[in-house]
């Protein structure tokens, strides 16, 4: 477990020196539940297993009335902002429906040009603002950094809040990795677990923040492989190979994704980040024929092995797949929803009640 370091004790210059490895004990509170969300590294396998648990949980109580009842009063006397500057349909509704489980009361601001900020209002004093009125800030930002900026800034007020990281710039997207660990693990629950898989990640795995934040999570599973399968210009970063090389992970990098569908447990497939493109088109110009999961593939990929993409997709998996039980990717989006519920549930402790619950209504 992390033992608790203090955001308040801790200047931001000496913080941003420190590695995202180092800052990890920041973000933990004393009983080392999380208190802020904001990268992979944070986590680690028994609170990765007490969330996926949790999250089982809670899906299982909310089937009866009883239960959703149950689930809708824990944290009534809570209220969350939904700050959103980047695009989202997944994130920003599955923590919205995730906050409505829990019975905390949601304000949003998804458009800032209906926020003070047309008035010249900086984005720290924004979400300093929004800390005046609510109990949690789940952020989606373009800038990287800036999450971690805004916790150690209400670390330092008189009334600090948890944020959770929806998505900050190329770098990471920490909730999303959970669910992908959740998606992974209920998906081979029936075929060994997580542990001995061979994971392939395809498409823009440069740019791609998801894939960065749940390759990290990987290596607290043993043995797990994982292949990188992207051209040359969109291929993993140096960052990364070097995690999982100090981790002594073991990895593949290749230009031929199908020659390793015949011998993936796990596909994960991203879509072209062309948000972050440095000139217009320049993604474009990048041939990714050989980079799509298409009909005919199904055919050469083994019976037990899934087929996962954090979504929205482009083209990168053909419709033709998306009925075949090894299409995870709409299971994955809704698996989205029970994690965050395990999440938030536990950052404010009522991780205890749910199990409680379950124990005596549903064991
Ligand atoms: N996976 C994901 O982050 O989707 P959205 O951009 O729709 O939130």
């Amino acid at each position: 477990m992390l033992k608790k370091k203090r955001l308040d004790e801790i200047s931001w210059e000496d913080y941003t020196n420190l590695t995202q490895e180092e800052q990890a004990p920041y973000l933990v509170q004393a009983n080392g539940r999380p208190y802020h969300v904001l990268i992979a590294q944070q986590f680690e396998r028994e609170s990765l297993d007490a969330l996926c648990d949790l999250a089982t949980r809670i899906r299982k109580i909310a089937k009866s009335k009883d239960g959703m009842r149950f689930l809708s009063d824990l944290l009534a006397h809570k209220r969350a902002m939904l700050y959103f500057h980047q695009p989202s349909s997944r994130t920003f509704l599955s923590f919205y429906a995730a906050c409505q489980i829990l019975g905390i009361a949601l304000a949003e601001v998804r458009d800032p040009s209906i926020s003070s900020e047309q008035k010249g209002e900086s984005l720290e004093d924004s979400v300093r603002t929004f800390s005046s009125y609510f109990d949690m800030i789940i952020m989606r930002t373009p800038f990287q950094g800036f999450v971690d900026k805004m916790a150690w800034i209400l670390s330092n007020t008189e009334r600090p809040l948890p944020i959770i990281n929806a998505g900050s710039g190329k770098d990471q997207h920490p909730t999303q990795a959970l669910l992908d660990i959740y998606t992974l693990q209920r998906s081979f629950e029936k075929s060994g677990g997580l542990e001995n898989k061979h994971i392939v990640f395809c498409g823009d795995l440069k740019r791609g923040r998801t894939v960065r934040s749940l390759s990290r999570l990987l290596t607290f599973y043993p043995n797990i492989k994982q292949t990188f399968a992207a051209p040359d210009s969109l291929q993993i970063g140096e960052d990364i190979l070097q995690y999982l090389r100090n981790a002594n992970v073991e990895y593949n990098v290749t230009n031929d994704f199908k020659g390793t569908i015949p011998e993936a447990d796990a596909i994960y497939m991203t879509r072209i980040q062309d948000e972050w493109d440095t000139s217009p088109g320049e993604s474009k110009k990048i041939d990714l024929t050989d980079y799509s999961f298409t009909g005919a593939d199904l055919e050469r990929l083994p019976r037990k092995s899934i087929i996962m993409h954090p979504l929205p997709r482009r083209n990168e998996i053909d419709t033709a797949c998306d009925n075949d039980p090894r299409a995870m990717y709409w299971r994955q989006m809704r698996n989205g929803m029970w994690i965050r519920c395990a999440l938030i549930a536990t950052i404010f402790g009522r991780d205890v009640a749910i199990n409680n619950y379950y124990t005596l209504n549903l064991k």
